[in-house]
């Protein structure tokens, strides 16, 4: 089997290269170009392509992918917002994903942002780098006895209820369908978990019908000074008015890992660039915001995972099986 691998970066290829040595039938080549309908055309020849979160998998470049003869597309990532996936089943692509790769490493991430932002680690790094020892601007809030409000109770947020609990947080959440699992976990409704909870964690799939389920409306539901984290879809939060929501400060801090504008940025080096009408560069001029570049994924293990995950979902296409939560069309 031969996959053409798109927007491959270093750590990509070290962990897929370490697990093909597992998979002898197949081969990988990589490109560091992502999808469009002009770089689609170079998949001709190949059994499957592979892509990201970042991925173009719009309806053009899926109907260009199936004129060179692609009937597998390879997401190695869990969530597929950004396939058509009906311009898949049109043209009778399968697409898999990586469902669980590692869920406790976005949630320790996610966790890790609400402390940082909460405890405004990323100004007292930079404070004291400068020889100012001084505390004023850095007091945080104790999560210990708060209540923490998490959207979507699948494999991440499961992970995050735990993290939470454990810090002895009292734990609530908001999910179509209540994870069993989680006895410690209250459901409320989406209203309650917002007015109820001093730290909102977001861990549902971005669809259609929670596009901004984040805007100004659930906003001023929430609790004044809540401390905010995404790292699930940018496009589940309206930045315009997050940005007004931190502007009448109401929100003690925010931490996002994705956000709306991130396709062009995300695992790119824009130094030297000048981000004139950016959103992040309104999100970073808050002292109180924190915005990273989609690395909640990024561990070892997850990294491990994720290819080997990937590998057997091109073997199990290839031998007419696959998991089917691992198989979204
Ligand atoms: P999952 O499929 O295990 O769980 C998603 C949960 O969200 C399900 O329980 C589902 O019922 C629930 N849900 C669906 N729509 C909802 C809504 N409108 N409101 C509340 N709950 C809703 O997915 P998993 O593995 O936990 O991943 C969640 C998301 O995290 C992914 O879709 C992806 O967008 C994001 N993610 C981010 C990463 C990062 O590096 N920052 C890495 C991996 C995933």
């Amino acid at each position: 089997m031969k996959i053409l691998f798109y927007d491959a970066k270093k750590y990509d290829m070290e962990s897929f290269d370490k697990e093909l040595t597992n998979f002898p039938d197949i081969t990988i080549e990589y490109l560091e170009t992502d999808l469009n309908v002009q770089t689609a055309k170079l998949a001709a020849g190949y059994d499957g392509i592979c892509g990201f979160v970042s991925s173009n998998l719009g309806r053009d470049v899926i109907y260009e992918l199936a004129d060179q003869g692609i009937r597998l597309i390879l997401m190695r990532c869990a969530g597929y917002n950004n396939v058509d996936l009906e311009a898949a089943k049109e043209r009778g692509i399968t697409v898999f994903r990586v469902p669980g790769y590692s869920p406790e490493a976005v949630a320790e991430f996610a966790m890790g942002l609400a402390l940082a932002v909460n405890r405004r680690l990323h100004k007292s790094y930079i404070k004291v780098r400068e020889n100012n020892f001084s505390l004023t601007g850095l007091t945080g809030v104790t999560f210990f006895g708060k209540t923490a409000g998490i959207i979507g109770t699948g494999k991440i947020g499961a992970a995050m209820c735990r993290i939470c609990h454990g810090m002895g947080m009292k734990v609530i959440a908001y999910d179509k369908y209540p994870n069993k699992a989680l006895d410690f976990v209250e459901y409320r409704t989406f209203d309650e978990v917002l007015e109820q909870s001093d730290l909102i964690s977001l861990h549902c799939p971005l669809m259609e019908e929670n596009y901004h389920m984040i805007n100004a409306d659930t906003i001023q539901k929430m609790k004044d000074h809540v401390i905010f984290v995404n790292t699930s879809r940018g496009g589940l939060v309206n930045t315009e008015d997050l940005i007004q929501g931190i502007r009448s400060k109401k929100f003690f801090g925010v931490g996002l890992d994705v956000y709306e504008e991130e396709t062009g940025n995300v695992f790119e080096n824009r130094e030297e660039d000048i981000l004139e009408h950016s959103v992040v560069a309104r999100l970073l001029s808050f002292p109180n915001v924190i915005v990273t570049s989609h690395q909640g994924f990024l561990t070892e293990e997850a990294l491990a995972s994720i290819s080997k995950i990937t590998l057997q979902n091109a073997l199990d296409y290839q031998n007419g099986e696959g998991k089917p939560e691992n198989i979204v069309s």
